[in-house]
């Protein structure tokens, strides 16, 4: 059930200086991998709430981490957050990756920066899983513990690829170019920027892979109240936020 919490944060983790992971402890109803909470400091200057995508629960522990990127007013505000400091919590919110996972199978899990959180999540959840894991990054990591960091469980998946657009530790180029095979997978998930999801709709469409893809839009409730997220799919008009976040690629149109 939907919870809004004011919870006290256990822990703000720099990874990088674009990374950083929250930790808050969360007694509520257990989140799902796919799923996602809207976020707001209680002392806060931005009006709106954030939205993001679990990347760790533990359930033993009752926490729950979000892996979030730097980009604007709002996640400035998450970054200097000390432990301690109160945020509210409203979720778990929207459909999950289990819904379009079949029971056995070989799975794709391709994330995009940020994007990787809540596939590593879906790891994390479905230990017994076949996952293979592909993780794209515009900058690659100069440390391999800064990688590991925002891998989180993904690195758990039986084989991980990386690469980051300037090298670095990583293979040089765009994630997608290192799908060889799409049609070796009963199912591929994809999270990230959306040129990144294009190229892996197209690339599934091409060998009639499945494929489902986690979206984002302006989310100003969360909740699937104000319709300020509406998606033009396929099929209609439908709440990112409600209906979503997550939508067979087909559905998808990508305003080419
Ligand atoms: S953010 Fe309000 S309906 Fe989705």
């Amino acid at each position: 059930m939907v919870k809004s919490i004011v919870c006290e944060l256990k822990q703000n983790s720099p990874v990088t200086e674009e990374y950083f992971i929250l930790e808050f402890i969360w007694d509520h109803a257990p989140p799902k991998a796919g799923q996602f909470f809207m976020v707001k400091p209680l002392r806060s200057v931005v009006f709106l709430p954030r939205p993001f995508g679990i990347f760790e629960y533990n359930a033993e522990q009752k926490t729950v981490k979000f892996l979030i990127a730097k980009k604007g007013k709002g996640t400035e505000e998450l970054f200097r957050l000390q432990t301690g400091e109160k945020v509210q919590l409203t979720g778990p919110l929207g459909n999950c990756f289990a819904d379009f996972l079949p029971e056995t199978g070989k799975a794709a899990l391709v994330g995009g920066s940020a994007g990787v959180a809540p596939l590593a999540a879906l790891v994390a959840e479905k230990p017994d899983y076949q996952f293979y894991f592909y993780a794209g990054f515009k900058k690659g990591f100069r440390e391999k513990e800064q990688e590991n960091a925002i891998l989180g469980s993904a690195l758990k998946a039986k084989k991980v690829v990386v690469t980051a657009e300037d090298g670095g530790n990583a293979i040089n180029g765009f994630i997608t170019d290192y799908i060889f095979e799409p049609e070796s997978y009963d199912v591929i998930f994809g999270c990230g920027p959306l040129g990144m999801m294009n190229a892996l709709k197209k690339k599934c469409a091409a060998k009639n892979v499945p494929c489902f893809l986690s979206m984002e839009s302006r989310f100003a409730c969360g909740v699937g109240a104000c319709n300020g997220c509406t998606l033009h799919l396929a099929s209609g008009m439908k709440r990112c936020c409600k209906d979503g976040p997550v939508f067979p690629a087909g559905e998808i149109n990508f305003n080419e």
